[in-house]
Parts: C-alpha cells; sequence; structure tokens
C-alpha cells in the first residue's frame, strides 16, 4: 500500500458514512482519493469532503478497482454481496456490519484491546454498545480477571440510522404539538418513551443486539470464559448510547483503583465527581471521540464486583472513528 490512500465508503450516505466522511476529513487520513458509493436511490448527489464536491456512485461489483481501503456502512446484505468483490479487487475492507463479526478468521477489531487482531482481507468493526464496553473492560480485565458482566443499555436512535433520528424528531413534534404519533422504524412511539427492544427477538427470549453484546465481548476480549448478561434498550436521545455495567472479577476490586487504572488507560476519559454532580451523559459525549466512565462505585453486595456506567458517541466510537482507528492501525 501507498503513504497514501485510495479510499471508498459503502453507504456514505447513512449515518455512520457521513460521520466517516467527516472523521477521515478532521483526523486528516491520508487520503489519494475517495469514493463515495450508495444506493442506486443517492447516485449523483454531492458530498463535500476538505472542500471538494464529490458525486456518490450506485454500488457495484466493479466499484472498487483501485482502492486500498474499503470502508463498509450500508448493512449486512450489502456486506455480504458486495465486501468479498472489494477483497478481490486487492482492497482491505472494513466492515461496520454484523455480516462476518463471528466468522472464525474476521477479526473483530477494537484498537485500544485488540489491534494486535488486525490483518489484510475482511476486518469486522464490533456493535457499536460493545465497543464502548470493551474500552471501559479490558484494563479491568487485564489486572483482575472478569468473570461475569450484567450490563443494560440506554442506546440513542442514531444507532438504527438516519430514518430512526428524523422519526425522534418528528415525533418529539408531534407530541408536543397534540398531534397523532406514527411509528415506521420502531414498533412503538420512541419519543418521550424507552423499548427494551433492540434489534430482533432469538428463541432464547434475548435479542439479536443482547447476544451481539455476549459473543463480541468474548471474541474481541479473547476470553470465551466471561459470562454477559445484557438488556438492551433504546431511548429517546439523538447521539451517544449510555450504558450500567456491574463487573464481577476473579481478584477482589476497588472503586478507588478501577478509577485510576481507567484514567491512565488509552481512549478512557473518567469523569467521576458525584458531588459536584459531575458523570457522563450522553449529550456531553456527542462529538466526543473518548469513552467516558462515571459513577464508579464498589458493589456493596459483593467485594469481587464494581459498578460503573459508560457513555460514548455511537457514530463516532460506536462506529465511523474506530473503524478509521483500524484504518490508521494498517500503515503501521
Ligand atoms: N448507526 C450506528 O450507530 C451504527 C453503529 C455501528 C454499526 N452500524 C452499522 O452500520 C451500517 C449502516 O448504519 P447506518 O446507521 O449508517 O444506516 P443508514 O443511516 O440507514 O444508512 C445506510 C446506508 O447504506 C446505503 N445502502 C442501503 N442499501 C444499499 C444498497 N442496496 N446498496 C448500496 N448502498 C445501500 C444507504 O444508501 P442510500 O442513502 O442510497 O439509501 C446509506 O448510505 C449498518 O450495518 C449498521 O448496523 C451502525
Amino acid at each position: 500500500m501507498s503513504a497514501k490512500y485510495h479510499v471508498a465508503i459503502a453507504g456514505a450516505t447513512g449515518a455512520v458514512g457521513r460521520m466517516m466522511l467527516s472523521i477521515l476529513e478532521e483526523r486528516n487520513f491520508p487520503v489519494e482519493s475517495l469514493r463515495l458509493l450508495a444506493s442506486a436511490r443517492s447516485a449523483g448527489q454531492e458530498m463535500s469532503f476538505k472542500g471538494e464536491s464529490i458525486k456518490v456512485q450506485e454500488l457495484t461489483e466493479d466499484s472498487f478497482e483501485g482502492i486500498d481501503i474499503a470502508l463498509f456502512s450500508a448493512g449486512a446484505g450489502v456486506s455480504r454481496q458486495f465486501a468479498p468483490c472489494a477483497v478481490q479487487s486487492g482492497a482491505v475492507v472494513i466492515d461496520n456490519s454484523s455480516a462476518f463479526r463471528m466468522d472464525k478468521d474476521v477479526p473483530l477489531v477494537v484498537p485500544e484491546v485488540n489491534a494486535h487482531a488486525i490483518r489484510p482481507g475482511i476486518i469486522a468493526n464490533p456493535n457499536c454498545s460493545t465497543i464502548q464496553m470493551v474500552v471501559a473492560l479490558k484494563p479491568i480485565h487485564d489486572k483482575y480477571r472478569i468473570k461475569r458482566i450484567v450490563v443494560s443499555t440506554y442506546q440513542a436512535v442514531s444507532g438504527s440510522g438516519q430514518k430512526a433520528i428524523a422519526e425522534l424528531e418528528q415525533q418529539s413534534r408531534d407530541v408536543l404539538s397534540g398531534r397523532p404519533v406514527k411509528a415506521n422504524v420502531y414498533p412503538h412511539q420512541i419519543a418521550f418513551n424507552c423499548l427494551p427492544h433492540i434489534d430482533v427477538f432469538l428463541d432464547n427470549g434475548y435479542t439479536k443486539e443482547e447476544m451481539k453484546m455476549v459473543n463480541e465481548t468474548r471474541k474481541i476480549l479473547e476470553d470465551d470464559s466471561i459470562l454477559v448478561s445484557p438488556t438492551a434498550v433504546r431511548v429517546s436521545t439523538f447521539h451517544s448510547h449510555s450504558e450500567s455495567i456491574n463487573v464481577e472479577t476473579e481478584e477482589p476490586v476497588s472503586a478507588e483503583d478501577v478509577k485510576s487504572l481507567l484514567k491512565d488507560s488509552p481512549g478512557i476519559t473518567v469523569v467521576d465527581n458525584p458531588g459536584n454532580n459531575e458523570y457522563p451523559l450522553a449529550i456531553d459525549a456527542e462529538g466526543k471521540d473518548n469513552v467516558f466512565v462515571g459513577r464508579i462505585r464498589d458493589d456493596l453486595s459483593n467485594e469481587k464486583a464494581i459498578n460503573f456506567w459508560v457513555v460514548a458517541d455511537n457514530l463516532r466510537k460506536g462506529a465511523a472513528l474506530n473503524a478509521i482507528q483500524i484504518a490508521e492501525q494498517l500503515g503501521r
């Protein structure tokens, strides 16, 4: 690969794709050329990169000729169909969808945790709620060995893409104006509501989103013995996912130790001054790169357990930023 890369974004017009475009620009990623791909619906649309206008092209099997890095954010079906074409053309694929995450030959990477797994071919970006959780868990696992995680998520609508952002905006206006509310993206009204339902329900009673947190966490931390008990909830925030996490460890653990451990860990900002009402907030994490951790406290019911609250911008660290951080590692 050259020092500058020919880059393609498949799904450039979506919530994650747009964020990729802006992060490539703000991090001054070494882009030699940029190809923006989406469905036929968006072909011809103009998007801007570094002051230059680029026409969106329809994604086809021939879209990846001459491309070094193909960033995919167009859904699992599109990735399954087109990522192999991109690899065939010689590109490294970094895929945001769930299509290949659990394939044994595909690395599932969060650079702060397992950058060593990166290699050419297809590299999978984990699920957004898993990414922010494992960034906070990695230093704890290294020091105390994690046995079990109980996690509840409070996930923003931007995690469901552009249409969900528009739906929360519209429903909020309708509720406040006393108009009837229509739900299209979600099975129920999301405005001023919490839905304990993200992605489809599986036979075991959990949702696909919840099982992603179980399986992806084990793969990224390279430890199949870790037990994960998840509940994933969609809430009516636009940006940033929040998570309440209880971690049980093999070694005794204390809130004070975990606080200083996390303060020195990559990609983490500790915001934990409850006396001053300071703790991580979804609206503060929006637009930021780091994972924010606070409310770090001993589990009063178990000396080998700890509680904390984790917040990150799902479109950045949960998707676009993580993918571009992987791409940045390719040249190293
Ligand atoms: N949002 C998040 O926080 C998040 C986090 C982690 C992972 N992801 C994953 O990232 C992917 C994209 O999510 P998103 O939230 O950005 O969704 P989105 O806003 O709905 O955007 C979807 C993108 O895919 C394109 N697309 C859809 N069908 C296509 C087709 N047949 N051929 C070519 N392009 C097609 C769309 O193009 P048109 O505009 O032309 O329709 C659009 O650019 C999904 O796999 C999602 O699971 C999302």
